[in-house]
């Protein structure tokens, strides 16, 4: 009998579109969607669904066994502006979830992982421009902290224990169907809303302020195509630098301007700005580019084309 696949977090931003795109490859019955609660009840009601808590490792064991998992997708996180609101929560959820999956991997009670990093590995002493994939990495947030520990984890498993575990450092992700949980780059999806909603927005970061962001329909085709790529092509055991776009609130909001003429935008940057102004502006991801043929699709305007259509629909609906 074929495995299955389970994807922890399946409720947030990234796990939510992951498991609906992963239902309609793989069929419903093959996608085993938990979280810790039921705050998405569209996706709950979508297919199977367990409520599971992924620093439980009796009870992810246990999840495994019922359901004849092979593959896991880690989604469930403690994201960077509330990491640094609970830091010690942030360090336990993040490692602990890791390594309850890394091990798991390692008693070959699983065959393959997939665990998200992100720009937050990077700090303040990174170049910051066309960051590469090899350089200097000395996070200032506990969030990047855990992401950064996790990477060495997830090459230690790797290279000592044979581990199939694979991984992308994400940029800010866009997306319509989910709001964001507690990110530094959520702002670059609040602005669609409340342009809809509101016509104005304050956004929390400065005019200025680069970052790399990626639309949800391109992360969600990196993840799948990193996953089923061919084990000895993926050079890299800790994880991938992923680029699609970089831009600034201003730059945004002139992309919206364009849909909507009387938008307005203000500035009021709050503890978060501290955060963005250590991670890079824009990420080299020529290593992911050569070795899994990644290409992203969305640039800024095409995906802002795509938020606010997709915004009005489901308002309307
Ligand atoms: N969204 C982004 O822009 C972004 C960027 C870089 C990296 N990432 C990474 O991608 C992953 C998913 O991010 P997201 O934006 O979907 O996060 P999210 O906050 O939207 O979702 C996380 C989910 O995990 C669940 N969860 C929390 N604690 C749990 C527990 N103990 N057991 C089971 N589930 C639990 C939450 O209920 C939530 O549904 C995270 O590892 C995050 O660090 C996200």
């Amino acid at each position: 009998m074929a495995s299955k696949t389970l994807i922890i977090g399946a409720c947030g931003q990234i796990g939510s579109e992951l498991t609906r795109t992963l239902r309609s490859t793989e069929g419903v019955e093959n996608i085993i969607a938990s979280d810790i609660k039921k705050s998405n009840m569209t996706l709950v009601e979508s297919g199977p669904f367990e409520i599971l808590d992924a620093k439980d490792l009796e009870a992810i064991h246990s999840c495994v066994k019922r359901h004849n998992i092979g593959t896991v997708y880690l989604m469930a996180a403690i994201l960077s502006a509330t990491g640094e609101k609970y830091p010690k929560k942030a360090w336990d959820l993040n490692m602990t979830t890791l390594f309850n999956i890394l091990n798991l991997a390692k008693e070959k009670v699983i065959k393959r992982v997939f665990w998200p990093s992100s720009i937050a590995v990077f700090g303040p002493t990174t170049p910051k421009d066309n960051t590469p994939q090899s350089t200097i990495m000395e996070p200032t947030t506990v969030y990047g902290i855990t992401k950064q520990v996790g990477e060495r984890w997830c090459e230690y498993y790797s290279e000592h224990y044979g581990v199939d575990v694979r991984s992308l450092r994400y940029p800010g992700i866009i997306s319509w169907r989910t709001k964001p949980g507690g990110g530094t780059t959520d702002y670059a999806v609040e602005i669609f809303h409340k342009a809809l909603e509101e016509g104005h927005y304050e956004c929390f970061l400065s005019e200025d302020t680069e970052l790399p962001m990626m639309f949800m329909d391109d992360a969600i085709k990196a993840t799948l195509s990193l996953m089923n790529a061919e084990k000895e092509s993926l050079s890299i055991k800790s994880s991938y630098n992923l680029a699609a776009i970089s831009f600034t609130p201003k730059q945004i909001a002139k992309a919206i301007q364009q849909e909507i003429p009387d938008f307005v935008i203000k500035y009021a940057p709050d503890y978060r700005q501290h955060i963005a102004d250590s991670w890079p502006n824009s990420i080299d991801d020529s290593v992911a580019r050569i070795d899994w043929q990644w290409e992203h699709d969305f640039n800024l305007k095409a995906l802002s084309i795509e938020m606010l259509q997709k915004l009005k629909k489901t308002e309307l609906t």
